[in-house]
């Protein structure tokens, strides 16, 4: 069955990219299917795997989400890039922007990652999503339809300090998905 796990932390420069790239990777070393989603606008999961124009692709994770607030028919492993790695990855771009913004005016807008998680869970063992180092609504999307989230911190004082203020949110906001 596919675990689905959000990195997230509203802090940025923590490790979410380099923790979700490297535990994909070695996941999939281990054998498992694995797909990375991009879910940061800046598109730093895409570059660092080596697709060092995300802006141009044209297939992304907010073109996908973009299709079901349509209603247009999306195919499943449509716009999925296969890596050398053994991965396979979701490219996120500067379109995630645009689309956190129309994403308010959507009926059931903090599911649309899920419609889109559910059409290709079959495929794959684990599903990690990138997120953003915010809590807006393309990462609330990703607490919606993940197991579990993994929040890496770095062993610094002022971050750790951070995170135990956060953490009321954290758990409110995911509360209230799950219910
Ligand atoms: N475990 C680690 N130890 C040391 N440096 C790290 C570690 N994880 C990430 N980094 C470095 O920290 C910086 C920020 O990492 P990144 O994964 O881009 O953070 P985020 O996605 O949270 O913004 C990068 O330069 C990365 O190489
Ligand atoms: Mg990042």
């Amino acid at each position: 069955m596919c675990r689905v796990i959000a990195i997230a932390n509203q802090k940025g420069g923590v490790g979410k990219t380099t923790t979700t790239s490297n535990l994909g990777i070695g996941l999939a070393k281990q054998g498992k299917k694995v797909l990375l989603i991009d879910a940061d606008a800046q598109g730093s999961l895409t570059a660092s795997l080596g697709y060092t124009e995300p802006d141009a692709i044209e297939i992304t994770l907010a073109s996908v989400m973009g299709s079901l607030i349509k209603d247009e028919e999306v195919e499943p492993m449509e716009g999925i890039l296969h890596h050398e790695e053994g991965i396979d990855l979701m490219p996120g771009n500067i379109e995630l922007s645009g689309l956190e913004v129309s994403l308010v005016n959507v009926m059931s807008r903090e599911r649309i990652m899920q419609e889109y998680i559910s059409m290709v869970r079959d495929y794959y063992d684990y599903i990690l999503i990138d997120c953003m180092p915010s809590l807006g609504m393309i990462t609330i999307n990703a607490f919606a339809c993940a197991d579990s989230i993994l929040i890496p911190v770095q062993a610094a004082y002022l971050p750790v300090k951070g995170l135990q203020g956060k953490r009321v949110t954290y758990w409110k906001r995911i509360r209230v998905l799950k219910n």
